[in-house]
């Protein structure tokens, strides 16, 4: 989604822009624009990647020592260079802004009626209009721009630099992440640390709704009643070296390769120190998970699956019982609140407004229990929850998440673990078990990454197809729907998953040599039944394509291909299943010659609605 990057300083800053921008790029884009104050609002826009903006940056001389710069994925209005930002006001306001500003149609009304002229289709020059008409009346940068937050509905995180103000920048939010980062006689604002990793790590992050104003000798926040605050500065401990490739040539790549490291440091507190709830999710947590009635997972995307195989978990071992809702269904859903139940919500970003909604609206309806599972340190879900685990899977910069998931899928059996544990359901020799079992996994993981080559081969074949059915049933369906996803995210196949006893009711019609079935049959309870259904498909001339273990005992035969993971994971088979599945749709997109980093249309924090 779109990134924002703002400096004040008594140097250059269009280098530290324009940086600032390429740690975004991992967030999706499709166009980047810079606009400094040197003798004038100097503005250069570009459709396209960060590095066409450099380069008319380069041939232009642009130069300011204050400046704001953006990387837009575009909501309101095309993909144009007169949609990107900055957005400028009359020359003398320049405004760069994400989120999506839900009032603007009224604003622009008003605006037009006041005289304003509107050069693009977007919402956010709207923004750039109204901090212009109130600086107009009253020469305060700050205050013209808590005016216009004021005017504002919707979700926003938006930086602001005057001409006639060449020492002020400002920025606001609400419902979207920006952070300012501290330097020394200098300072940043940005939609995310990344971005400012290379010129300073104390951070202050943003409330929703309070306005910033930076100068070089500092900060001032006002909160959204308005009152002087003091936020926080924070030691951020990203990085920098979180985005270099090594010997690899995609992200995606690096991070499927790096699932042993991730999911081993995601478990090392359980591993070394027991199940030990308050330890791992926070003081006080124990006694929430013995008392609670219930969970409720919330999520989005892949994060929504990770939740789907640990309802398994929670029911089957805890024994509680466990509903899984994507976020943006949940929050509009006249549901009935249960105080008893633990809210969890899972995200790799911490910042995707689905999700955070979701967790808003549990908290409204007076659910007070919160807890989050997430990979982005002090990013805006674990802070608005009460307690909090966070994955340590290192900076996911792919936009298909893959080590997100695994570790996701580590962190939440070590939550059924502690939730059992306190419910004294899991006794000392079950929970040594099951601690001996996650030992396990990070190996299981590595053979699995070991079936690379016998993948490729397969992916010479589907990467040939247009549609793909994936199947699987009970703790693996949710693994199915995860390869399905990655596959049409990635490589533009049409894939959907379903679980395999559906197959008969509707989706069997589909089935004929040219449909390429993948099949996630390790050996679970439901073997015998996935091997029936398997036969449904050959009996259509249905090609399978079956990912095993070798206790399930398949062989090969005309039309059914299998590859074997050498080891039976019991109940953490997802967690091992998950890498075929990243390894096909990775493959097969990369003969497809597609940009697996960062694939067409889609961003890897989904910050609007
Ligand atoms: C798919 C993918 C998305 C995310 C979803 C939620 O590969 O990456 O489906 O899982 O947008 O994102 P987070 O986990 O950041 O909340």
């Amino acid at each position: 989604m779109c990134g924002i990057v703002g400096a004040i300083a008594s140097r250059d800053v269009v280098p530290i822009l324009t940086e600032g921008l390429k740690r975004l790029e991992y967030r999706g884009y499709d166009s980047a624009g810079i606009a400094v104050l040197n003798d004038g609002i100097r503005r250069v826009r570009r459709v396209g990647r960060v590095v066409e903006m450099e380069n008319a940056v380069r041939a232009e001389d642009l130069k300011g020592i204050i400046g704001i710069a953006h990387t837009r994925w575009a909501t309101h209005g095309g993909v144009t260079e007169s949609n990107a930002h900055p957005h400028v006001s009359n020359d003398e306001i320049a405004v760069v802004h994400n989120g999506i500003i839900e009032n603007h149609e009224e604003q622009r009304a008003r605006l037009k009626g006041l005289g304003y002229v509107f050069e693009s289709q977007t919402d956010t020059e709207v923004v750039a209009h109204l901090v212009h008409h109130y600086f107009k009346a009253s020469g305060d940068l700050f205050l013209a721009t808590r005016k216009t937050a004021a005017d504002l509905r919707g979700a926003y995180a938006i930086g602001v630099v005057a001409l006639a103000d060449p020492d002020t920048m400002t920025g606001a939010r609400m419902g979207c992440p920006l952070v300012v980062g501290l330097g020394d006689g200098e300072n940043f604002l940005a939609s995310d640390v990344s971005a400012l990793i290379a010129e300073t790590r104390r951070v202050i992050y943003l409330e929703d709704g309070d306005v910033v104003a930076l100068q070089r000798s500092g900060v001032r926040v006002v909160d959204r009643a308005g009152t002087e605050v003091h936020r926080v500065v924070h030691i951020s401990e990203l990085s920098a070296n979180a985005v270099d490739l090594g010997p690899y040539q995609h992200y995606m790549q690096k991070e499927i390769h790096e699932q042993p490291r991730a999911v081993s440091d995601t478990l090392e507190g359980v591993i070394d120190s027991g199940v030990d709830a308050e330890g791992l999710f926070g003081a006080g947590s124990e006694s929430v998970f013995r008392d609670i009635d219930s969970v409720l997972l919330l999520a989005s995307g892949t994060s929504y699956y990770a939740g789907l195989v640990a309802r398994f978990w929670m029911e089957g071992v805890a024994r509680v019982p466990c509903s899984v809702e994507l976020g943006h269904e949940y929050r509009y859903r006249d549901s009935i609140p249960n105080a008893r139940q633990l809210i969890v919500t899972i995200s790799q970003s911490g910042e995707t407004l689905d999700t955070m909604e979701a967790l808003k609206r549990a908290k409204e309806l007076g659910q007070p229990h919160t807890l989050s599972i997430c990979n982005v340190r002090e990013s805006a879900i674990p802070r608005a929850s009460r307690f909090v685990f966070y994955t340590r899977a290192g900076a996911e910069i792919g936009v298909a998440s893959t080590k997100a998931f695994t570790t996701q899928l580590a962190a939440l059996f070590t939550l059924t673990l502690a939730i059992a544990k306190a419910k004294g359901r899991l006794g000392p020799t079950a929970e040594s078990d099951a601690i001996a079992q996650l030992r396990f996994v990070p190996g299981s993981i590595q053979h699995a990454l070991n079936l690379e080559p016998q993948i490729q081969a397969w992916a010479e074949r589907f990467a040939q197809r247009e549609h793909a059915l994936f199947l699987g049933r009970g703790i693996h369906y949710p693994v199915a729907l995860e390869g399905a996803l990655k596959l049409k995210e990635i490589s533009y196949i049409h894939a959907e998953a379903y679980p395999a006893g559906e197959l008969k009711h509707g989706p069997l019609a589909l089935v004929d040599a040219s449909m390429p079935v993948v099949v996630i049959a390790p050996n679970d309870a439901l073997l015998e039944k996935v091997k029936s259904n398997m036969q449904e498909v050959r009996a259509r001339g249905g090609e399978l394509y079956v990912f095993a273990d070798l206790d399930s005992h398949f062989t090969e035969s005309e039309g059914v291909h299998v590859i074997r993971t050498p080891r039976h994971a019991g109940l953490l088979s997802p967690i091992v299943h998950a890498i075929p599945v990243q390894l096909l749709a990775y493959h097969t997109a990369l003969r497809r010659g597609t940009d697996v980093d960062k694939p067409r249309n889609l961003a890897k924090a989904v910050t609007v609605e």
